[in-house]
Order: C-alpha cells, then sequence, then structure tokens
C-alpha cells in the first residue's frame, strides 16, 4: 500500500560530494538489449576498463539480481516491470553514493527504461543499446534458452513468447554480432570519455 504522511529529509551531505570524494563523476550505464547479446559480458568488461582507471563501480545483473533483490518475481510484463522499477531505485541510490553504476537488463519495455531514466538527474542515465538481431541470439543460445523456449520449456521468453522494443535514441548503440567484447567495452569506454564522465 502506498505510504502517506510522508516527509523527505534533505540531509547535509549531497550526491556531488561523495562522488567528488570518490574523484568520480557518478552515472548509470544502463545496457538492454536481448537474452544473450552479450549485455553482462559487456557491462563487466567495461567495470574491468574503469577499475584499471581506479573507478568506484557497481555491477547490477539481470540474473544475479533475481537471486535476492527480486526473487519474488518472474517474467511476465507486470513482474519485470516491477523488475526495472526495483533495480531503478537501487541504480539511483548507487548514483546518489557516488558510484558509477552498470546495469544489464533486458528491459524490454521503453516505458520501463524511461522510468528509470527520470528516476535520475540529468545526464546521469546513459542507455546502451546491445543491437543483436534475434535470429544471431538464437543461433548463439549460449545458455540453452531459447532451445527450451522453443521447445516450451520456458514460458514468457523474450523474443520468443514476449517482445522487445528497441530504444529509439540511445546514447550508444553497440552492434555485438559485428565487434569482439573488448572493441565493444573500448567504444564505451571512448564515449563516456568523449562526453567528459570520465573528468
Ligand atoms: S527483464 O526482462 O529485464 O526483467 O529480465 P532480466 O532481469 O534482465 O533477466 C534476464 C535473464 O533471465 C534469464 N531468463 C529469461 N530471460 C528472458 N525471458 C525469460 N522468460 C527468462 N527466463 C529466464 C536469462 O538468463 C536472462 O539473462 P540474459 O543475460 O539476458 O540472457
Amino acid at each position: 500500500m502506498p505510504q502517506t504522511h510522508l516527509h523527505w529529509h534533505h540531509h547535509p551531505v549531497q550526491q556531488s560530494q561523495r562522488a567528488a570524494m570518490k574523484g568520480q563523476r557518478a552515472f548509470v550505464l544502463w545496457f538492454t538489449g536481448l537474452s544473450g547479446s552479450g549485455k553482462s559480458s559487456i557491462a563487466g568488461a567495461v567495470e574491468c576498463l574503469l577499475a584499471e582507471r581506479g573507478r568506484h563501480t557497481y555491477l547490477l545483473d539481470g540474473d544475479n539480481v533475481r537471486y535476492g533483490l527480486c526473487a519474488d518475481l518472474g517474467f511476465s510484463r507486470a513482474d519485470r516491470t516491477e523488475n526495472i522499477r526495483r533495480v531503478g531505485e537501487v541504480a539511483s541510490l548507487m548514483v546518489d553514493a557516488g558510484l558509477i553504476v552498470l546495469a544489464a537488463f533486458i528491459s524490454p519495455e521503453r516505458a520501463q527504461r524511461k522510468n528509470v531514466r527520470q528516476r535520475l538527474p540529468a545526464g546521469q542515465f546513459i542507455e546502451v543499446f546491445v543491437d543483436v538481431p534475434l535470429p544471431v541470439c538464437e543461433s548463439r543460445d549460449v545458455k540453452g534458452l531459447y532451445q527450451k523456449a522453443r521447445a516450451g520449456l520456458i514460458i514468457d521468453f523474450t523474443g520468443v513468447h514476449s517482445g522487445y522494443e528497441a530504444p529509439e535514441n540511445p546514447e550508444i548503440v553497440i552492434r555485438n554480432h559485428q565487434i569482439d567484447i573488448d572493441a565493444a567495452a573500448a567504444q564505451v569506454l571512448d564515449y563516456l570519455q568523449r562526453e567528459g564522465y570520465l573528468d
């Protein structure tokens, strides 16, 4: 039930101060794309590059979050929306703590991603579309999930039984079927450097 009679407390230490103490700007890199597109692998490679540069980061990953914070959620439309809402809240708190957050979630609907973007201060949400066509993801089938979905052993599988809305204006597009993981990570780093996120 929504809470009422609440009052927001403005605390004296702000995000800018927390981030400055870490010597960085805080923001979210939000990786979206089909299952098997390489979101988690690219996010992990980007986190390594940031760690090498002494940046304070945290990677929120779809599979991992569903072991704990979102263990009660499945893959219905409503559950995915709640999954992304919760993760967006956590990402927002982490950014407020001064961290660089990497989030790798299918997040299949534009509205879900837009809600997270709007939850964050302007310029602190960077949408990274890992653009790999369904036939390529399905032919890779790294986890064997597409095969199970086609066999009817998994329901509500993205791309098979439920849709994916590609971003309309993502900050970064990675065509991961054309470049390797290291090149994809380098593309993200180039963007961050060019746009001043690593100043
Ligand atoms: S969502 O749509 O954003 O809430 O999904 P997410 O939290 O990113 O979880 C995606 C991972 O869950 C596994 N999995 C499924 N994916 C899609 N559809 C169905 N039905 C499903 N069941 C399990 C799968 O390993 C996804 O990981 P990735 O890395 O995307 O392949």
